[in-house]
């Protein structure tokens, strides 16, 4: 069965979209959307989508396209609006992230897919890396024994332009999201408070909040401690941050690419005040592990609208790690501890 396919928001990450459904079989991009018409016009030039409705909002372009699925792609400023008429409309609805700009519109997301009876899932592609995945299986399958923290740093400097330097809590919301969504995905423990600090440094060329430091308390006592800056240049890390988690058995470190290394509490005797430690490989990705980024997590959302069911990354779920980062700002502008409540 073909499935139609409309997508509203022909920005700079549209091309990965696009790219990403060109490898679908059985996806056809029957229109395309930007309030700057130009820009879906190009798009579809690129692509050579020569049939594909060209449209300047969402109600025109499901109107003239009559699509089974809406792609979004548009500022986190307009995603509220752009995922109703989608729903509304009896599509399913692959969004990208943040799922909302508030816990209010997500919950809101999550009851209108519901009462749609429509998928309405979010792309939250670090799940979809390598690393995230083997780290996944490391820990499930117990090599370091049972997490006690987790932390991640993050430190880049892009220069975007944009509706980025123009937000709120750019760094917590646009970029953080992925490493909370990923530790979700590679722990499976969920955040039930967190204590963060934002600030925005004199040389910052963002309006605010890119830089923040974040202690989440997760279900069963362990601790997640993130620190990040988008305006951090020299000795960068990885897009993926570079992380570490303590076990009660060892240690598991990832610098964000290939590097995994394990090491775990050794069978030698003690040497002074520490126990031996030995290294251990990391497990080696499995076939049934889902990657390819975008791809990934566009191939799983259409396999779920054709067979039924959830993708991983469903609205449901990935409120989740949303709460994450909307607790995170919330207890850096009240300047205390706060309960994450879904
Ligand atoms: N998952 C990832 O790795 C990743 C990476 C980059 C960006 N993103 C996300 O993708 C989204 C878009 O980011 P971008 O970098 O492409 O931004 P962008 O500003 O380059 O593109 C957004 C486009 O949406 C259009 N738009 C805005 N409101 C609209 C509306 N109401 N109707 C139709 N079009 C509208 C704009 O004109 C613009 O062309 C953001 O939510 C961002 O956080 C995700």
């Amino acid at each position: 069965m073909e499935i139609r396919a409309a997508l509203v928001g022909c920005g700079a990450m549209s091309a990965a979209w696009l790219e990403a459904a060109s490898r679908i079989p059985g996806l056809a991009i029957v229109g395309l959307a930007d309030i700057d018409a130009e820009r879906a016009k190009a798009r579809a030039a690129q692509f050579s989508l020569d049939e594909a409705v060209i449209a300047r909002d969402v109600g025109a372009l499901i109107a003239a396209s009559r699509p089974d699925v809406l792609l979004d792609v548009v500022v986190p400023a307009a995603r509220h609006d752009v995922v109703s008429a989608g729903l509304e409309a009896g599509c399913h609805v692959l969004s990208e992230k943040p799922m909302a700009e508030s816990m209010e519109q997500a919950r809101d997301l999550v009851r209108r897919a519901r009462a749609a009876g429509r998928i309405h899932a979010v792309v939250q592609n670090r799940r979809y890396v390598s690393g995230v995945r083997r780290i996944g299986r490391a820990l499930r399958t117990g090599l370091i024994g049972e997490v006690g923290s987790a932390h991640a740093d993050f430190f880049l400097a892009p220069h975007f332009g944009g509706f980025r330097e123009e937000m709120d809590h750019v760094l917590l919301l646009d970029m953080a999201i992925h490493a909370f969504d990923a530790l979700r995905c590679m722990t499976g423990l969920n955040s039930v408070a967190v204590y963060c600090r934002e600030w925005n440094p004199p040389h910052s060329w963002y309006r605010q909040g890119s830089s923040a430091a974040a202690v989440f308390e997760l279900e069963g006592g362990a601790a997640f401690v993130y620190r990040g800056s988008w305006c951090a240049a020299g000795l960068g890390t990885s897009w993926e941050c570079a992380w570490r988690f303590v076990g009660s058995k060892g240690a598991l470190t990832w610098d964000g690419a290939d590097g995994i290394r394990i090491e775990v509490v050794g069978s030698e005797p003690r040497n002074g005040l520490f126990d031996s430690v030995a290294p251990v490989d990391p497990p080696a990705l499995s076939p049934e592990d889902r990657i390819g980024g975008h791809f990934g997590v566009l191939s799983d959302f259409i396999a779920a609208v054709r067979a039924g069911g959830d993708p991983e990354t469903a609205g449901h779920d990935n409120i989740r790690s949303l709460a994450m980062a909307l607790g995170a700002i919330a207890s850096a502008e009240v300047g205390r501890r706060v309960e994450i409540a879904i």
